[in-house]
C-alpha cells in the first residue's frame, strides 16, 4: 500500500485497523428472530426459508413456499437495501419495516401464525424472554418490541463495497471495459436511470413494464386507482446476480433474459409505461448492461445463520 492519507489525515492501511466493528444487541436479536422457524405456525417457515442468505436474501424459486407447502403469489425481493425504502412490499402496501414484519407472520400462505401466538411462544422461551428484558427494559415482549427488533437487522442488511461502488469511490480500474460501457448504457441509451436511479437504484415508485397480464393488478388494489393498473414497485438492483428469478412474477431466470425483455420494448398492456419502447442495443451492448448489473454484488461480511437458543 502506498499508505496515501484518507480525510482523518490518516495512511489508508492504519485507518483500516481501526476500523471498530459495532454490533447492535437489538440488530443481533432481530438477526435471530429472522432465522427462527418459531414465528410460524408449525414451527417449519423463518423470514430466511424465503429471503435466503445465499441467494442474495431474496428466492430462487419464482414464487417462495409457506407452511404446508403453500405457494405464494409473488417472488420474494431481495431484503438488502430496504431501510430507506419510502413503501415496501411489491404493491407498496407498508411504508416501514416496522409495519411490514407482521405482514409475512399473518399471511396464511406464508407464516400463518397469529402475533399474539409468536408473542406468548417467545415469551414462554427462557432464552428470548431474558434477552427481550435486557434490551428492552420492560416485559412482557409485546408487538413494538417484536418488530422493532426485526426491523432493526434488517437495516444492517447493506450491499456494499461492490466493484460499482469502488468505481464511484475514485478505482477507475474497477470496472471492466464491458461493465462500464454499460453504465454508460444503463445511464444513457437504455435510459434504466429513469426508473433505477439514485444509491439503490429505485425511484420508489410504481411501474407497468408490460409483463404478461395476470390477476395480480399490483398497484392499483392498493391505490384503488385505474391508471395504477398492473404498475409494480421499482426494485433495488443492489445484489441482482443473486436473486434470480426476476420480477414480481419470476417471470425471467437470467440476466440475459431481463435485458433482451427491456430491449424489445417489453410486452403489449394499455397501461404500459410510456418509457417501454424498444432500446435498439445490440448483443455486445446487452452483454455490457449485464456486466454493470453483475457489478453490483456487494462485498460485505458474509452473513450467516445464528445459533438459536431452543
Ligand atoms: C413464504 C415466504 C416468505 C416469508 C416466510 C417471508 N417473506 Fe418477506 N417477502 C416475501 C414475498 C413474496 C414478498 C413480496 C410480497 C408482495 O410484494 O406482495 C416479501 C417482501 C418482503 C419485504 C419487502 C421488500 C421490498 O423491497 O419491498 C421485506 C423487507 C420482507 N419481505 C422481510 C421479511 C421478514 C422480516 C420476514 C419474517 C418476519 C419475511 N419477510 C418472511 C416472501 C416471504
Ligand atoms: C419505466 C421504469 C423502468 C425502466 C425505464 C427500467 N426499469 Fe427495470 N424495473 C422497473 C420495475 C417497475 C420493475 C419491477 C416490475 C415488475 O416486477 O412488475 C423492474 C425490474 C427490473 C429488474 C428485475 C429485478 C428483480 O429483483 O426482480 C431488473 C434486473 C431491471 N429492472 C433492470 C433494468 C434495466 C437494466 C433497465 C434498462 C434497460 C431497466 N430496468 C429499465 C422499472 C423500470
Amino acid at each position: 500500500m502506498s499508505g496515501i492519507p484518507d480525510s482523518r489525515g490518516l495512511p489508508w492501511q492504519a485507518s483500516m485497523t481501526i476500523n471498530v466493528v459495532t454490533v447492535d444487541p437489538k440488530a443481533e436479536l432481530g438477526k435471530k428472530l429472522f432465522f427462527d422457524p418459531i414465528l410460524s405456525k408449525d414451527g417449519t417457515v423463518s423470514c430466511a426459508s424465503c429471503h435466503k442468505p445465499e441467494h442474495g436474501f431474496a428466492d430462487d424459486k419464482p414464487v417462495s413456499i409457506g407452511i404446508k407447502g403453500q405457494k405464494g403469489e409473488r417472488n420474494t425481493p431481495t431484503a438488502f437495501n430496504t431501510a430507506n425504502l419510502k413503501f415496501l412490499f411489491w404493491d407498496g402496501r407498508a411504508s416501514s419495516l416496522e409495519e411490514q414484519v407482521l405482514g409475512p407472520i399473518e399471511n396464511p400462505v406464508e407464516m400463518g401464525e397469529k402475533v399474539s401466538n409468536v408473542l406468548e411462544k417467545l415469551n414462554k422461551n427462557p432464552g428470548y424472554a431474558k434477552e427481550f428484558a435486557t434490551i428492552f427494559k420492560k416485559t412482557p415482549i409485546s408487538t413494538s418490541q417484536l418488530v422493532h427488533a426485526i426491523a432493526a437487522f434488517e437495516r444492517t442488511l447493506i450491499s456494499k463495497d461492490s466493484d460499482y461502488d469502488r468505481f464511484l469511490a475514485g478505482d477507475s480500474m474497477a470496472l471492466s471495459d464491458s461493465a462500464n460501457h454499460g453504465l454508460a448504457l444503463f445511464n444513457g441509451k437504455a435510459m434504466c436511470i429513469a426508473c433505477h436511479k439514485g444509491p439503490d437504484f429505485t425511484d420508489g415508485g410504481f411501474h407497468n413494464i408490460g409483463l404478461p397480464i395476470t390477476d395480480d393488478v399490483g398497484r392499483a388494489k392498493i391505490s384503488v386507482s385505474g391508471k395504477d393498473t398492473r404498475k409494480f414497485k421499482t426494485p433495488t438492483l443492489r445484489e441482482v446476480a443473486n436473486t434470480a428469478p426476476y420480477f414480481h412474477s419470476g417471470e425471467f431466470d437470467t440476466l440475459e433474459a431481463v435485458i433482451a425483455y427491456y430491449n424489445a420494448g417489453g410486452g403489449e398492456d394499455t397501461y404500459k409505461d410510456p418509457l417501454k419502447k424498444p432500446l435498439n442495443l445490440n448483443q455486445q451492448e446487452q452483454k455490457d448492461l449485464v456486466a454493470f448489473l453483475k457489478s453490483l454484488t456487494g462485498r460485505q461480511p458474509k452473513i450467516t445463520p445464528p445459533t438459536l437458543s431452543h
